[in-house]
């Protein structure tokens, strides 16, 4: 069995992936390959999103409850990320073997998925810089095991596409909220294909 990983091990892992779809996108020359590539980059980084959202997020503001701009800052920085990420998804083509159908829409593909990057790079420095350290400093490893036994199953529930117009606050709503998108995601998501 795969050994148990806090939440600030998941969520250093899940950064790692995030860059290295970002630096295998840029070096593949096949257009199915980078089709794949983005198909699984706004499926993490949806997951990973409401996962923050729901656990991380409310733990940073119960630890520390005078962080509530910091931790609002950062809901808002994920807004921003979805929306670019809604204008990637929104133009990526029917055609599963290819990102878009002509070089203006893939244009449009690529400058949201650039901002995405730009804006989740500097985001994850601020996570991993601000909040990780304050989760290793205050909780032992039980309760950062517990967590991020909770992590992963709000990724496993949460949407596979961005929802920028869903409740972002955490909470029972944001986490109904999710499973009604994630199941919906979920028929939409039959057919797409991601990188083996
Ligand atoms: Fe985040
Ligand atoms: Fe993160």
């Amino acid at each position: 069995m795969a050994k148990e990983m806090t939440i600030e091990q998941q969520i250093v892992a899940d950064h790692m992936s995030f860059r290295d779809l970002y630096d295998r996108y840029h070096r593949s020359q096949y257009n199915r390959e980078k089709r794949q590539l983005l198909n699984e980059f706004i499926r993490e980084v949806s997951q990973h999103s409401l996962a923050e959202e729901t656990v991380l997020y409310p733990k940073l503001l119960e630890l520390k409850p005078q962080s509530k701009d910091h931790v609002d800052h950062e809901r808002h920085e994920h807004q921003k990320i979805k929306s670019f990420l809604v204008e990637v998804d929104y133009n990526l083509s029917s055609n599963q073997d290819i990102i878009a159908s002509d070089k203006e829409t893939l244009s449009v593909v690529e400058k949201h998925f650039e901002d995405a990057s730009q804006e989740l790079e500097h985001h994850m420095k601020g996570e991993e810089r601000d909040d990780l350290p304050l989760l290793s400093a205050q909780l032992d490893i039980e309760a950062r095991l517990k967590l991020g036994r909770q992590f992963s199953i709000a990724k496993m529930i949460a949407p596979t596409r961005p929802h920028p117009a869903a409740p972002n606050e955490g909470g029972m709503m944001e986490t109904i909220g999710g499973m009604v998108a994630a199941a919906f995601d979920k028929t939409k998501d039959v057919g797409r294909s991601f990188p083996k």
